[in-house]
């Protein structure tokens, strides 16, 4: 597809999709991680002389909703950006005319939230008709939200030049060199907490890995699966089939699963709940499992040493409460030194997943760290995302 190096922006109204639904905390942002990995897009772009008019959803708001306003984030974007930025109360419109009307070449302009309109999630064709009045050319630079089919991630591609934005080409090659084209043997490390919402990912990862480490309440499961007992660990039991047969494949397919071997487990959900270290064939009937043990992480440390690709989706554990961070927070400092010694290229996506290397302080020694959550997934689930594959059949 096009890049900003096909491009002619200069004098030209350049609509940019971008992912600004950052999490927020009494008003103010709490991660600007979605916001410092557009700059270099807007810069570019401003720089060579085009007008940069932001596009984007913050929340889901039904409707106009003044506390799900994107006007909080200019602040934020102007201080990265070292620029004014304009906003507009509206994404179509007199208001967004009317400020257009007013940009001069290289100036920045956010426009309201995109789904203060009912119909941009429903990829409505006037709303995308009236979102194209404002732009010449279109630019998709939010990888975050392309799982969406929505008018200003998808529909805007079909009437206008589509080009992607520079984080939208580093995600995508990123995640593609670990998933399609990895230097072997590659692992995938999968956590959270359910097998039900990640059948696909795990079955799509089975056929791609060589080895395939599972973490978090969803080997809970498997361990089930394979008659150990969980006492009262989270687990879905009507899984344990589902989870038979996904070792049977993996099994099938010469890709290695790694479940834990030794767990953390207390009687309470609840930070610094006292606590035992027990094998999985001694987890009493009382106890959940809150962590991996000590043997486990180093069982899982010793498998990614003698990978060269690693791909993380989920914790290990209740990485929130401590000390149940342990397992997740050892892992990820053991990935973090592998990359930084030059031994393994290592990919990270996902929300919890994103939290938890910034807990373990270690997110900016892995060598990418994804900005998107359901669209990292969908991703590595080997499904297509339509704000991806507008710009491929352009
Ligand atoms: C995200 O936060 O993952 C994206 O911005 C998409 O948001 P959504 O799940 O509300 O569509």
């Amino acid at each position: 597809f096009r890049t900003l190096d096909d491009a002619d922006v200069a004098g030209k109204r350049v609509l940019v999709r971008v992912d600004l639904n950052v999490p927020m905390e009494n008003g103010a942002v709490a991660d600007a991680t979605r916001i410092e990995r557009v700059i270099p897009t807007i810069k570019e772009i401003s720089e060579k002389g085009g007008k940069v008019i932001l596009l984007a959803h913050f929340g889901r708001p039904k409707g106009i909703d003044p506390t799900q306003s994107l006007k909080v984030i200019v602040p934020a974007l102007a201080d990265r950006l070292g620029k004014p930025v304009a906003f507009a109360d509206d994404c179509i419109g007199e208001p967004a005319a009317t400020a257009i009307a007013a940009m001069q070449p290289g100036d920045i302009l956010l426009l309201e939230n995109t789904r203060f309109h009912k119909e941009e999630e429903k990829n409505d064709p006037d709303f995308t008709k009236a979102l194209a009045a404002n732009g010449d050319i279109w630019v998709n630079e939010a990888f975050s939200a392309a799982h969406r089919a929505h008018a200003s991630t998808e529909g805007l591609g079909h009437i206008l030049p589509a080009y992607a934005g520079r984080t939208m080409q580093a995600e995508l090659d990123a995640l593609s060199k670990a998933l399609e084209a990895p230097t072997r043997p590659v692992a995938a490390i999968v956590g959270g907490a359910k097998v039900s919402t990640k059948l696909d990912l795990l079955g799509n990862l089975t056929a791609k890995v060589d080895v395939l480490i599972i973490g978090g309440a969803m080997a809970n499961t498997f361990l089930f699966a394979e008659g150990k007992a969980i006492g009262k660990s989270l687990c879905e039991r009507e899984m344990a089939d589902t989870a038979r047969a996904i070792l049977k494949t993996a099994a099938a397919r010469g890709c290695t699963v790694v479940l834990p071997v030794d767990v953390v487990t207390a009687a309470e959900f609840k930070a610094n709940a006292p606590s035992k270290t027990v094998t999985v064939d001694a987890i009493g009937a009382d106890d959940m499992v809150l962590d991996i043990g000590p043997k486990s992480v180093l069982d899982v440390t010793s498998r990614l040493a003698s990978v060269k690709t690693a791909l993380w989706n989920g914790p290990f554990g209740a990485f929130e409460l401590e000390p149940f961070d342990r397992g997740t927070v050892q892992v990820a400092k053991a990935v973090a030194e592998l990359t930084q010694a030059g031994k393994v290229v290592s990919v990270a996506g996902g929300g919890d997943t994103v939290s938890a290397l910034n807990h373990a302080g270690v997110a900016s020694q892995f060598s990418y760290v994804s900005t998107a959550g359901g669209a990292f997934l969908e991703f590595l689930e080997g499904k297509a995302l339509p704000g991806v594959e507008v710009l491929r059949k352009r």
